[in-house]
């Protein structure tokens, strides 16, 4: 019988993955989610959590029955009451429930700004950049229908990325207008493909019908041949989605953030309404969607919510850790260095001991190996660990009344009284 393995488009984050596959290293991973608990907090957006899993029906109206993820990428599960329920494709939905449900948003234009790091689960065929289980930074804003706040949503999302050190990055953004302009836009399209609906691939002939914008960004050729010459969106935008577009254009302008106007720029998801946006990076291959968002005025309401303005984005984790990878950028490691106590017999072990739990007590970690091997065993542990400072107490550290300090790097010894000894080495990891 064969070994239980990790399912099928999934993988385990180590405290010592392989840094060629750098989204398994646990440190890459405590590194990222620092600096976007930090740019959220210097936006003022404040954290919310919700289930991994929702009624299924959250995500038909929420997500969009017609959309690739829940035609087919959901894990959906009858629990044992008969309820049907689904792991979190995405995580927009899940948050506009909650703050339903919360009566966040009670009053029609009271403000919300929430962020989540969390798992989602879509059943795609798993390959580098794309897994069965994978992670987001999301933002969601709500109670704001001026430009300003897609405009701050992508600004924090650009600093996110910079903040990571990231580079070649290219901002794409478009809109789809607002729900009218929208569907003036989608029959107008359908009017232009039907006539070529035999050009069009299979799966394009089907969204034809279900979710004809998404023909669009579809880069099979016989799409790309047979939309040309499409009438483009901004033909069919109201005078106020226009105006919205523009605004959003010039803040970030103002804000020195670079971006293209991608008409092609659809997104797959049902909900979005006006600006869409997606980050592309450099070193990612295939799977090069960094992150993307748009603006969603329709979906509280759809949610049973009162009529709220909505916008976000979600970042994916897995392409930023490759994005990193593949251009060589060092994610700064916060953790200070680690201390491994030396002991040479059982005294000194007892004694390292009660100086391991003072160390700890001052926030310098530290370490030992309790099991009474030799000094070699003990120094060569502490290398593979990684500890930068080795303390050696033995008999004659004992009786003297000091410690033997040696810098794992540079291999410089130094003996220091044992009463000095935390305080020198609070020095020495606050530097
Ligand atoms: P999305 O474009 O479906 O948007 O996903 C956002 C990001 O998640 C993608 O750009 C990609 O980086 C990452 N991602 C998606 N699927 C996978 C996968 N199978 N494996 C690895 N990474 C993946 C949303 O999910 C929207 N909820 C974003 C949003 C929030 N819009 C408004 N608010």
């Amino acid at each position: 019988m064969s070994k239980i393995q990790a399912p099928k488009g999934t993988y385990d984050i180590l405290p010592d993955g392989n840094p060629k596959d750098p989204w398994t290293v646990s440190a890459n991973w405590q590194a990222i989610e620092r600096i976007a608990r930090e740019v959220a907090a210097l936006y003022h957006f404040r954290e919310i959590r919700t289930p991994i899993y929702e009624y299924t029906d959250l995500f038909h109206r929420g997500t969009g029955e017609t959309t690739d993820i829940v035609r087919r990428e959901t894990f959906t599960f009858t629990d044992r009451g008969g309820d049907s329920l689904t792991l979190r494709p995405e995580g927009t939905p899940g948050v506009v429930r909650a703050a339903v449900q919360h009566n966040l948003l009670a009053d029609q234009g009271s403000r919300l700004k929430v962020f989540y790091i969390a798992p989602n689960f879509r059943y795609e065929r798993p390959q580098r950049g794309r897994y069965h289980q994978h992670h987001q930074f999301g933002v969601e804003a709500f109670g704001i229908a001026q430009p300003e706040q897609d405009a701050e949503c992508i600004t924090l999302q650009m600093d996110f990325y910079r903040r990571c050190g990231v580079k070649d990055l290219s901002l794409r953004l478009n809109t789809l207008g607002d729900a009218e302009s929208k569907k003036r836009y989608r029959d107008a399209l359908v009017q232009f493909l039907e006539p070529r609906k035999s050009q069009l691939s299979e799966d394009s002939q089907r969204r034809l019908t279900e979710n004809p914008l998404r023909i669009l960004d579809s880069k099979d050729e016989k799409d790309v041949k047979a939309r040309e010459g499409a009438p483009a969106a901004q033909e069919y935008l109201s005078e106020a989605s226009q105006t919205h577009f523009a605004r959003v254009q010039e803040l970030l302008t103002q804000g020195s953030i670079p971006f293209v106007v991608d008409s092609t720029l659809v997104r797959g998801l049902d909900y979005y309404t006006n600006t869409v946006w997606e980050v592309i990076a450099g070193g990612l291959g295939a799977q090069n969607s960094m992150g993307g968002g748009g603006r969603y005025d329709n979906l509280v309401e759809t949610l049973d919510g009162k009529p709220t303005p909505g916008v976000g984005f979600g970042s994916g984790l897995e392409r930023l850790l490759i994005a990193l990878e593949a251009q060589g950028v060092d994610l700064p490691k916060s953790s200070p260095p680690l201390v491994w106590l030396i002991s040479l017999g059982d005294a000194a072990r007892d004694a390292n001991l009660k100086l391991i739990q003072e160390l700890r007590q001052h926030n310098i970690p530290a370490d030992m190996d309790p099991t009474g091997r030799s000094a070699k065993a003990q120094f060569k542990l502490a290398d593979r660990e990684g500890a930068a400072y080795a303390i050696t107490v033995g008999e004659t550290e004992l009786s003297s009344g000091n410690v033997v300090l040696k810098n794992l790097k540079t291999t410089e010894q130094t003996a220091i009284a044992r009463s000095e000894i935390v305080a020198h080495l609070q020095s020495l990891v606050t530097k």
